[in-house]
């Protein structure tokens, strides 16, 4: 392949990303649908349990899904008992009550204001010298809000398609 004029990258480097970026690949239709063509919002449950292992491996999933500055600062809050199924319940709007007392397990997605204290475990080329950007509490409440909403939607889309589970989602604040 000769270098065009436009052509921006070397061929050198533009070999080894089609060799080694294989998620360069279309996934299949039937991927596809389960992502988000067919994928739908349930609004009631089995009586199948929800094990540990399966929230373990939805956790180790999600986890991946990208952030600004690889911030991660959503906190999840796995919701089981009997007990605290009725003190989340009561404190939702009246058509979600029913649906968390019934479900197996609610998540309630946080965010941590305090996030940038692991940006150096997190992000370790930069993180440390991103830690005074979030020094600024708007900043940080901006980007807290932002990124944990996005890490909800990759919850929503690691448990249709990763788990087995298939989940409702709501948002209150
Ligand atoms: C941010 C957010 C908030 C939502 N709030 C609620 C809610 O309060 N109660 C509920 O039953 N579903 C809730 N949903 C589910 C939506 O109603 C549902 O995703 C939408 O109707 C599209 O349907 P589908 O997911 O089946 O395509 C919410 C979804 C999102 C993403």
């Amino acid at each position: 392949m000769g270098q065009s004029s436009q052509q921006i990258w070397p061929n050198r480097l533009l070999r080894n990303f089609t060799v080694q970026n294989s998620m360069t690949d279309k996934l299949d239709d039937r991927a596809l649908d389960r992502l988000f063509r067919t994928a739908r919002t349930r609004n009631a449950w089995t009586e199948q349990a929800v094990t540990e292992q399966q929230l373990r491996e939805l956790y180790d999933l999600m986890k991946f899904g990208p952030t600004s500055g690889n911030c991660c600062p959503a906190r999840f809050v796995w919701v089981r008992s009997a007990e605290g199924k009725s003190r989340l319940a009561a404190l939702a709007a009246p058509n979600n009550a029913p649906k968390i007392l019934a479900a197996p397990v609610t998540v309630i997605v946080g965010y941590d204001l305090d996030f940038a204290e692991q940006l150096p475990k997190l992000f370790p080329a930069r993180g440390k010298d991103m830690q005074a950007y979030y020094s600024d509490p708007l900043v940080a409440q901006t980007t807290a809000f932002r990124n944990s909403s996005l890490q909800g939607a990759y919850l929503i889309v690691a448990a249709r398609v990763g788990t087995g589970l298939r989940s409702n989602v709501w948002l209150q604040q």
